[in-house]
């Protein structure tokens, strides 16, 4: 189990271990989307669309390396805070290696898909009144007193599981395209994928694998009611501020304190990238736009093309760019903003006329 060298362990030489607790993860789909690309703008557009992955999202990679880490350990608990994703993953890779998880949710701000996975996957699940940065200061006391083995962003580990986006969109992209990339973009919450994704490529530098001018540029897209990385790009600080009063349709990167901020600050300024928030209205959209492409993401994840297009209207984006946008989260995951953003059934009597008069209406 988990020795099949697929996905995440395709790459093992960049990974802690030769095999994790797998489901297996990784390995997705780098989608064309043409008529987004054409009304973006841009010279190529590639959705890498980490929804695909097991419990569906690009957690699944972290955690296969990080429950192992615990297995290593010999734990008794794992634990997490979490905006839901985490959370679900969690559930699922720690049911798999047969161990107990503990959730800390903030109340009522986690996307019911999540909050099914997670329970029935046989995690343990508060609902804590606060936002998740509260809830991660919670964890972080349980892990400090020995209470619990923590799997948020801030575990290493995980981080080293993510890697494996970059290493996968870039054999990808120079597989199709004979080139890298020119930018990433990326939805921003705890900063642990932007940290990920910089560690990867300077990883890949140090081996000699990518020359320095070929690193793409690493551009984090937030929400405009909790962009605390935006504002530390803005303005130049080592370290973001944490925003005590967050909220955005995106729930999932509902974060006011992204705690890999001074990993991943760093590297959004080396690679001459950068950061920008988006309205909930610019995120709807994008999630239609991709959706029409058949491609089906949480709101979070269309954080990323939103955040796109508004840097390619802006000029900040120029029109001969290759660029990939990350979406890090399936439609399914939170099924009331999918409902939401598009059109309602509409109901009809139970005959063939009746339907037929109704399609003539
Ligand atoms: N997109 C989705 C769908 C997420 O669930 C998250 C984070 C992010 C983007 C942000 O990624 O933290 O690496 O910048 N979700 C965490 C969770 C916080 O608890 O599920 P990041």
């Amino acid at each position: 189990d988990g020795f099949d060298g697929r996905g995440v362990w395709r790459y093992n030489v960049a990974l802690p271990f030769e095999a994790g607790v797998t489901l297996p993860e990784g390995d997705t789909p780098l989608h064309r989307v043409p008529r987004l690309r054409e009304s973006i703008g841009v010279r190529n557009l590639r959705i890498k669309h980490e929804g695909m992955n097991p419990t569906g999202s690009f957690k699944d990679r972290g955690m296969t390396v990080g429950v192992r880490v615990a297995e290593e350990l010999g734990v008794d608990r794992l634990a997490c805070a979490s905006t839901g994703n985490t959370s679900a993953a969690l559930a699922a890779y720690g049911a798999r290696a047969g161990l107990q998880t503990l959730v800390l949710l903030p109340a009522g701000k986690v996307a019911a898909g999540k909050i099914a996975q997670a329970s029935l996957h046989g995690a343990r699940i508060l609902e804590v009144d606060g936002n998740f940065d509260a809830c991660l200061d919670i964890v972080q006391g349980l892990a400090d007193r020995g209470e619990a083995y923590l799997l948020n962003s801030l575990n290493p580990f995980r981080l080293e599981g993510q890697k494996t986006i970059g290493l996968e969109i870039l054999e990808a992209f120079r597989d199709d395209h004979g080139r890298f990339p020119d930018r990433i973009v990326l939805p921003v919450g705890n900063a642990g994928n932007t940290a990920a994704l910089y560690k990867c490529f300077r990883e890949l530098v140090a081996g000699g694998d990518l020359a320095e001018e070929d690193v793409p540029k690493l551009t984090g897209v937030q929400a405009e009611g909790a962009a605390p990385m935006v504002e530390a790009i803005e303005e130049g600080l080592e370290d973001t501020r944490r925003w005590e009063h967050v909220e955005t349709i995106a729930t999932a990167i509902r974060i006011g304190n992204p705690v890999n901020a001074p990993k991943a600050l760093p590297g959004i300024r080396a690679t001459g990238g950068t950061a920008v928030s988006v309205s909930d209205s610019g995120i709807t959209a994008a999630q239609r736009d991709l959706a029409e492409e058949g491609v089906g993401v949480e709101p979070a994840s269309a954080a990323s093309v939103a955040g796109l297009r508004k840097l390619r209207e802006e000029g900040v984006v120029d029109a001969d760019e290759d660029v990939v946008c990350l979406t890090t989260g399936h439609l399914l995951k939170d099924p009331d903003a999918a409902a939401a953003a598009g059109s309602d059934p509409e109901p009809v009597a139970n005959s063939t006329e009746a339907v037929l008069e109704h399609l003539a209406e």
